[in-house]
């Protein structure tokens, strides 16, 4: 494996216990990361301080452990806005995950904005996510879901994107990286050629957030979402990032507590920004730990996490290729830590189990990209997907255990 990392693995490992263990006998080799991630101590332990010490309802109390429970909740919001370099906290909302601050955006910017004969833009390789919410918002306003088509490697057809924009197109709504490809899409240029139609665009990024640097402001992006379970912190919380223009521009999505700044029984007044779209009582623990996860990141560097990541997939692509009757789905030129790939005669579900029946842990299926799938003519495929804390010796144990697949199925 090349050397070209800063980051030290060994160390790493040590961070997370839930590596230490065996499985069916074997040391566990995690490689679902796509999934979820697993959790370093600081952050089991920020959420066990939490509840031992600080826990109590957020905004509305005067005592003591309100305000530290008050204070840890926005503290965590602070962090958001200097991990993802937003110009301000007004801009960041705390959510249940990508999925929901997807759904937030679709029913509040979705239902204002967009009307009959009106056009919303994804693409082909989007997560189940990032296709569902339009596809009923279209239903209900009578929209139309343009999807811009990939060539053979799994990129986006560029040529054919400018094309799909138009006069009638509200929104353009893209994954950063694929989950099921791993292809990292040009959002930049996507933002800009969009913006130049005056489209807003909203970036899923609940692949790219755990592997790389991601600035909101140099990406110029309306909206950018992702799941906090996935970089290092817990499940049940995640972003919505949106501009402040554009959220000061929104309808709230939920009623209820916390949303408002004062209730009458013919009308309501709602609060400032973000916590117009944050009702009732959140994940307070999860922000918690969220706070204590960033700085998790941060503390091992992105670049370096993205370089120790890009090895491991050149080695993994290098390795699996070699392997007899293996294809590999999905060969971007810009590429994330993310291997799907099929075997001839072997089905997905089979290296799954064998795999896992020597410690391994990969995830096989449709990663709820049904239609990608679709595309490259399968049912499913199995993944392999890599963090800061996997090693070459993770990638050999892989190989190892798919050489036994093959002599199994012959
Ligand atoms: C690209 C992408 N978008 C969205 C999601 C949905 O994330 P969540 O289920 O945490 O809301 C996932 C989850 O795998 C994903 O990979």
């Amino acid at each position: 494996m090349p050397s070209a990392t800063s980051l030290d693995v060994t160390a790493i490992r040590k961070d997370f216990p839930i590596l230490a263990q065996q499985v069916h006998g074997k040391p566990l080799v995690y490689l679902d990361n796509a999934a979820t991630s697993q959790k370093p101590k600081c952050v089991i332990e920020a959420l066990t301080r939490f509840y031992q010490m600080d826990n109590a309802n957020i905004h509305r109390g005067v005592h003591q452990l309100s305000e530290r429970s008050t204070q840890s909740y926005e503290a965590a919001r602070g962090k958001v806005q200097r991990f993802l370099n937003a110009a301000n906290t007004r801009e960041i909302v705390f959510v249940r995950g990508a999925t929901e601050g997807i759904n937030l955006v679709a029913q509040t910017y979705g239902r204002t904005h967009v009307g009959a004969g009106d056009e919303i833009v994804i693409s082909a390789m989007e997560h189940h996510s990032n296709i569902v919410p339009w596809q009923m918002l279209c239903e209900e306003k009578d929209a139309v879901l343009r999807v811009i088509p990939i060539n053979d490697r799994g990129e986006v057809e560029f040529d054919q994107f400018e094309k799909l924009l138009n006069h009638r197109t509200r929104l353009v709504a893209v994954s950063h990286v694929s989950n099921a490809l791993g292809t990292i899409n040009p959002v930049r240029e996507i933002v800009n050629t969009a913006h130049g139609w005056n489209v807003p665009v909203l970036i899923d990024g609940a692949q790219a957030v755990p592997h790389m640097k991601v600035d909101v402001r140099s990406l110029d992006c309306d909206f950018y979402v992702f799941s906090v379970h996935k970089v290092f912190g817990p499940t049940g919380i995640g972003v919505l990032y949106g501009k402040e223009q554009r959220l000061e521009d929104m309808p709230p999505w939920q009623g209820g507590g916390d949303m408002i700044l004062s209730v009458g029984i013919e009308a309501s007044t709602y609060n400032d920004l973000p916590w117009r779209f944050e009702a009732g009582t959140p994940n307070i623990s999860g922000a918690v730990g969220l706070g204590a996860a960033l700085e998790y990141v941060e503390s091992l560097g992105r670049d370096a996490i993205a370089a120790h990541e890009h090895a491991l997939l050149e080695l993994t692509t290098e390795r699996l290729s070699a392997l007899p009757r293996l294809r590999l789905i999905g060969t971007a030129r810009a590429k994330a830590a993310v291997v799907s790939f099929t075997m001839d005669g072997v089905h997905p579900h089979d290296i799954g189990t064998i795999l896992d029946s020597e410690g391994i842990a990969i995830r096989t299926g449709h990663h709820c990209a049904m239609p990608i799938m679709e595309l490259f003519g399968l049912a499913a495929t199995a993944r392999a997907s890599f963090g800061c804390y996997n090693n070459a010796e993770d990638v050999e144990r892989l190989v190892e255990g798919l050489k036994k697949v093959r002599k199994l199925f012959g």
